[in-house]
């Protein structure tokens, strides 16, 4: 373990006693995941209140990890944290070039990174000021993202993909209606739309929101599609039947 991992224990340590045990399995996560640089941005949130606590490992996945975390007034929160060694510069660099806010960004691997984070973020409060049910965005610095946490009492909610909703018409009306209210008021595509990226509290509510495009670039079109696509085959596979994609994307788009 760094020497600065141990400092960050110990500073938190100091705060919630009772909530460490340094060989527990977030602790082993943590140690293994973050750079100096990460743990001075966990420092920064820490001082600003965001989080005091980070006690749940609550998901790796392919560029970031998910922790559950108390903030200073002990409310949850999600912490997804963009590994800087780890992730996938490359793609996102690609992802993130069609994209007009985002065309100058340096080509260097933290930076992009960076921009990758925080263009969640701002796709998070996009989707969330339209009124789209999404975590509500917190806070973001370089690699470090803050949102509301779904779920209770720091477990989170389902995925749909692990467990399909009760009322299939219902959550796909839902789903539906957040993808048009996505594009139409938040000029935002999701563009990684699947059954992965729902959870359910029971009623839907759509995360990952990395790859989210503004409907200026030029691939709009298509990742509407698909989106579009995933989201009916979806609820065809449970039985439902729905509108032709092609006919929902005319909708969305009021054609
Ligand atoms: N705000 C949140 N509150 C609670 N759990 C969350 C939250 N955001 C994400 N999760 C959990 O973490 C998982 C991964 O989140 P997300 O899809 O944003 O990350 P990712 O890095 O893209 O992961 P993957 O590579 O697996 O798609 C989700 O499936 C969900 O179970
Ligand atoms: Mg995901």
């Amino acid at each position: 373990m760094s020497a600065d991992f141990e400092a960050l224990l110990s500073k938190l340590e100091r705060r919630r006693p009772e909530r460490l045990e340094k060989d527990s399995e977030t602790y082993k996560i943590m140690a293994s995941v973050f750079d100096s640089s990460t743990l001075l941005t966990l420092y920064h949130m820490i001082n600003r209140g965001v989080f005091d606590v980070f006690y749940g490992a609550v998901s790796t996945g392919k560029e970031a990890n998910i922790f559950c975390a108390l903030d200073k007034r002990g409310n949850y929160v999600a912490a997804k944290i963009y590994r800087i060694a780890t992730s996938n510069f490359k793609n996102m660099y690609r992802y993130l070039a069609g994209d007009p806010r985002f065309r100058r960004i340096q080509r260097e691997r933290r930076r992009i990174i960076y921009s990758w984070a925080s263009r969640e973020f701002k796709n998070l409060q996009r989707a969330y000021e339209a009124g789209v049910a999404v975590p509500r965005p917190i806070d973001c610095e370089k690699n470090v993202l803050a949102m509301e946490f779904i779920g209770e009492e720091g477990v989170p909610y389902p995925r749909m993909k692990n467990v399909p909703p009760k009322a299939p018409r219902r959550a796909f009306e839902r789903l539906f209606g957040a993808i048009k209210v996505l594009y139409r008021k938040a000029e935002l595509v999701h563009a990684d739309f699947s059954e992965y990226n729902v959870m359910l509290t029971p009623e839907p509510v759509l995360i990952d929101f990395s790859m989210a495009t503004d409907i200026a670039n030029p691939m709009c079109d298509e990742l509407l599609m698909r989106d579009l696509s995933k989201l009916v085959h979806y609820f065809r596979k449970l039985g439902l039947k729905t509108s032709e994609s092609a006919e929902l994307f005319s909708d969305v788009k009021g054609e």
